[in-house]
């Protein structure tokens, strides 16, 4: 698959743009407010009690910045930050060698939290609630088990996909929060940080013709910001304004309200295919040749968010404000459609 450009997914050459960028404080990270607010105030009080700080869990889409709040948080404490994922720890040994290396009070951060073996994840239940690791030596009737203390320390977990966690783990984080995608307003304070960061000129109006393209995403404002001062230097002035702005974008192929190809192909699939659906999951993504993960994942929830999908028991179905967008002819059956989007994302 080509890279898209407005892909909430890290891309290869994000990671530098990535580290240079990322807030290094809660006074950096713009909006979120009411998340910032609760997550200061935790801080400040774990600190005062010379604690460390109860299990945090983040949830949301990729790209809305729980690993930058993972930073955040260590740094705010003062303590060391371990990072790991889901899928990296393969064995029971292999998180136990973790946790035994943690010092008091640091962070481990676990991201893709939900990839976690259930194996995995039992260890982590006694040393969330109790600081302590269960250990069984020997096998069969003989095996004893024996109970090692673990220094206190914080759980950061991450993930995108809130409803495949475990009811048990869930219920072992202190505080769980939800990211959502952030408002034009707040990306263009986005933009407006990272050019100044980047040395790059910009004026309100290009700001704003880009923010409005980022699907509410940090991450993707980035990546179109470092796009368009590309396309500034080499065929403007340098200087990325409204028009710069509007024609690089337009290259790019994201169109106004942030979709691309695929975003445009997804939902023509539904109306073209399936008379705008309800259509399952499977055959849509066997329709458009895409893997069914990827689709709900990344795909769906930003077409979500802007009301021009819906998930129902019944399968996928592409909203009147759909066929509006892609300017095709909206059906009798669509026109009395209460079409409010959507408030539930996961
Ligand atoms: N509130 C914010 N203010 C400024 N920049 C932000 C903010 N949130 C995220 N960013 C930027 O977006 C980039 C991506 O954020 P981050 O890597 O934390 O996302 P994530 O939620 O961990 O994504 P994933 O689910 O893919 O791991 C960061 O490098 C940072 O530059
Ligand atoms: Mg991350």
């Amino acid at each position: 698959m080509t890279e898209r450009i407005i892909s909430s997914k890290p891309e290869s050459d994000d990671s530098k743009l990535d580290v240079n960028l990322r807030p290094r404080s809660l006074d950096d990270f713009i909006g979120q407010e009411k998340l910032k607010d609760n997550l200061g105030v935790t801080m400040l009080a774990a600190s005062a009690r010379k604690e460390a700080l109860d299990h945090v869990l983040l949830y949301g889409p990729p790209g809305l910045g729980k690993t930058t709040l993972a930073y955040i948080i260590a740094h705010g404490m003062g303590v060391n930050i371990r990072i790991t994922a889901g899928p990296a720890i393969e064995r029971a040994g292999d998180l136990a060698a973790i946790l035994t290396g943690l010092q008091p009070h640091d962070v481990l951060f676990i991201d893709e939290i939900h990839r976690l073996g259930r194996t995995v994840e039992e260890i982590l239940y006694p040393a969330m609630e109790d600081f302590a690791l269960d250990i069984v030596i020997g096998k069969g009737p003989g095996a004893k088990s024996l109970r090692l203390k673990l220094p206190p320390f914080t759980l950061i977990g991450a993930t995108t996909r809130y409803a495949m966690l475990s009811s048990p783990l869930r219920d072992r984080f202190g505080a769980v929060y939800r990211l959502d995608y952030y408002t034009d307003g707040d990306i263009e304070n986005i933009l407006r940080r990272s050019a100044a960061i980047l040395g790059v000129q910009a004026d309100a109006a290009g700001l704003r013709e880009i923010a409005c393209r980022a699907r509410g995403t940090p991450r993707v404002a980035n990546r179109l910001l470092k796009r368009v001062r590309d396309y500034a230097q080499v065929r403007g002035t340098g200087i990325i304004d409204c028009d710069i702005a509007l024609t690089a974008l337009g290259r790019l192929e994201v169109d106004a309200v942030g979709l691309d190809n695929i975003d445009h192909l997804l939902l023509k699939a539904i109306i073209e295919k399936f008379s705008g659906g309800p259509v399952g999951l499977e055959t849509l993504a066997a329709a458009i040749s895409e893997d069914s993960d990827t689709i709900m994942d990344i795909y769906e929830p930003y077409l979500m968010q802007l009301g021009y999908l819906e998930r129902t028991p019944r399968g996928r179905v592409a909203t009147r404000r759909a066929y509006e967008h892609l300017g095709l002819k909206v059906p009798r059956s669509r026109l009395t459609e209460d079409d409010a989007p959507q408030a539930s994302l996961l």
